[in-house]
């Protein structure tokens, strides 16, 4: 590693960086960091000892594609995973704070306001340990004016810097999980907000240029620090709005017999919207929409923006509403009844390339079968069964263990069962053996796509009952599908005009 540099006007040393939080979120962009920078030291603490055990392991803790093998790259050269948070601290002076910011379960704005406890005990921990000037980075989502109550929360208990200062900045990420090393690698933009002052932008100027390693420089914005906040939030929001706004003409496609993915295409061609983000589904899960969106609304509110925040609050009702609707629909199908009927749920996951089940529809989905009497058994490539009992748990809902089975393989959870049920979008679910499922299940045989990811003309024609998002049913009822791909009915006028 190069000889350590120190900044001419801050006085921070260049060459050493900390990542408190070794989370979805620490872990993937401080790998990147090492990566990408070399020459750059880089620690990350967290105060949970089985993590960073896990960390330091052949197993990490969280499964990201992509991670594994710079994770190998790195660690021990340049990269390090620690419990020791202070001196880790002291001995960088560029500090990311990557810790969790839930939404507060208890006491004022419970339910929607953010829980700022995690980062103000890291405020508090810089200021009691830190023995030199330091850049704190807010990496974490959180509510606009945090970094204002930061700098208060470290400058008041600041003891040991023998006048040497603290610059807050907030950088926020914007990596979906399951493409964290995509994203980190090639970012559409990286936010910097910082204070306006000449030390405040110098600072902002330094993490930067620990950016500028690889990325394009024009794709480094800079703010002032409220904006960089709110754009997060304001991001999320948007993003699950998209989906919510699709879900709930999914709903209207069941009823008229449009196709939502035919709907899905036609609005998406048309460059003012864009193709992206326009999936309909069971509903939008992860840790961060949901906490993100209410925090929002708690904000608006707070300012008494009250209609603001009604119109933000929707994406969130919306959502809930399409979960129920969708396991309504499986429980009514069913002959108004789920009990002791085993149920297939393929994929528990929030989405697909990630084992994170932090508010993943499944939660609602599995919670309203089993309240109804279901024996639910489930197969996820990347899921444990004691991660999905934790998020139960976490919600308050109460599971009767010995009707909620995990499997090795797909074709256990199905084997027997009546009804199969598809809430996550792996790739390895288009390709089941769905002719032998059909033979080993009871009859009729159903299937709820909650991702539209099959082929339902193929699983018609096995002689599967095929319910799908927005998908409406003929008077046969039977799906209004094509029998072939739209795409491919395109190519093959092509090829007969050609
Ligand atoms: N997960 C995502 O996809 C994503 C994307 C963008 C932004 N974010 C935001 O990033 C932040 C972190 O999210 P995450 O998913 O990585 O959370 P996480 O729960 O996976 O990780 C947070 C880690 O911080 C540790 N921690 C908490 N307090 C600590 C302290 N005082 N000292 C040391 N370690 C401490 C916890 O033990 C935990 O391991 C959140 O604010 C989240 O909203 C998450």
């Amino acid at each position: 590693m190069a000889q350590q540099q120190v900044h001419p006007t801050l006085g921070v040393r260049l060459h050493n960086i900390c990542c408190i939080g070794a989370g979805y979120v620490g872990g993937p962009t401080c790998a990147t960091i090492a990566l990408r920078c070399p020459h750059v030291k880089v620690t990350i603490v967290d105060l949970n000892e089985a993590r960073i055990a896990a960390w330091n392991s052949d197993d990490l803790p969280i499964y990201e594609p992509g991670l594994d093998e710079v994770v190998k790259q790195c660690r021990g050269k340049n990269l390090f995973f620690s419990t020791d948070v202070t001196g880790a601290i002291q001995e960088a002076d560029i500090i990311f704070a990557s810790v969790n910011t839930p939404t507060k379960v208890l006491g004022v704005g419970a339910g929607r306001a953010a829980d700022l406890r995690f980062i103000e005990s890291v405020g508090r921990t810089i200021a009691e340990c830190a023995n030199r000037a330091k850049i704190i980075i807010e990496k974490s989502t959180v509510p606009v004016k945090t970094a204002e109550a930061l700098q208060r929360v470290v400058t008041a208990n600041a003891k040991n810097t023998g006048g040497h200062r603290f610059w807050i900045l907030s950088n926020p990420e914007f990596l979906a999980e399951g493409t964290a090393m995509k994203d980190l690698a090639n970012p559409d933009r990286v936010l910097i907000g910082g204070p306006t002052t000449k030390e405040g932008v110098e600072a902002a100027g330094v993490l930067a240029n620990i950016y500028a390693n690889w990325v394009p420089r024009d794709r480094i914005l800079t703010t002032n620090l409220w904006s960089s906040e709110l754009s997060k939030l304001v991001a999320n929001a948007m993003l699950a709005q998209r989906v919510s706004s699709m879900n709930a003409i999914s709903q209207l496609c069941e009823k008229t017999g449009a196709d939502v993915q035919e709907v899905s295409r036609a609005i998406g061609a048309d460059s003012r919207i864009g193709p992206k983000f326009l999936g309909a589904s069971v509903g939008f899960g992860g840790s961060c929409f949901q906490k993100d969106i209410l925090n929002l609304v708690y904000i608006c509110e707070s300012e008494g923006l009250h209609e603001v925040a009604k119109y933000w609050q929707m994406v969130v009702d919306m959502n809930e509403h399409q979960k129920r609707t969708f396991t309504s629909n499986i429980i009514s199908t069913l002959f108004n009844t789920v009990t002791r009927k085993k149920i297939a749920v393929l994929g528990f996951a929030f989405k697909k390339d990630t084992g994170d089940v932090r508010e993943t529809p499944a939660i609602n989905v599995c919670n309203m079968l089993l309240q109804d009497g279901a024996i639910v058994n489930v197969y996820d490539p990347k899921v444990k069964k004691e991660d999905a009992l934790t998020e139960f748990k976490y919600h308050n809902m109460t599971v009767d263990e010995s009707r909620f089975v995990f499997h090795k393989s797909a074709a256990e959870a199905v084997d027997g069962a009546h009804a199969l049920v598809i809430l996550t979008e792996w790739d390895e679910f288009k390709m089941l053996p769905y002719h032998e499922f059909y033979a080993t299940m009871m009859k009729p045989a159903f299937v709820f796509d909650g991702r539209s990811i099959l082929n339902h003309a193929l699983l018609e024609e096995i002689g599967f009952e095929v319910h799908a998002i927005g998908k409406g049913r003929g008077p046969d009822g039977k799906l209004r599908v094509f029998k072939k791909e739209p795409q491919e009915v395109v190519s093959a006028i092509n090829t007969a005009l050609a």
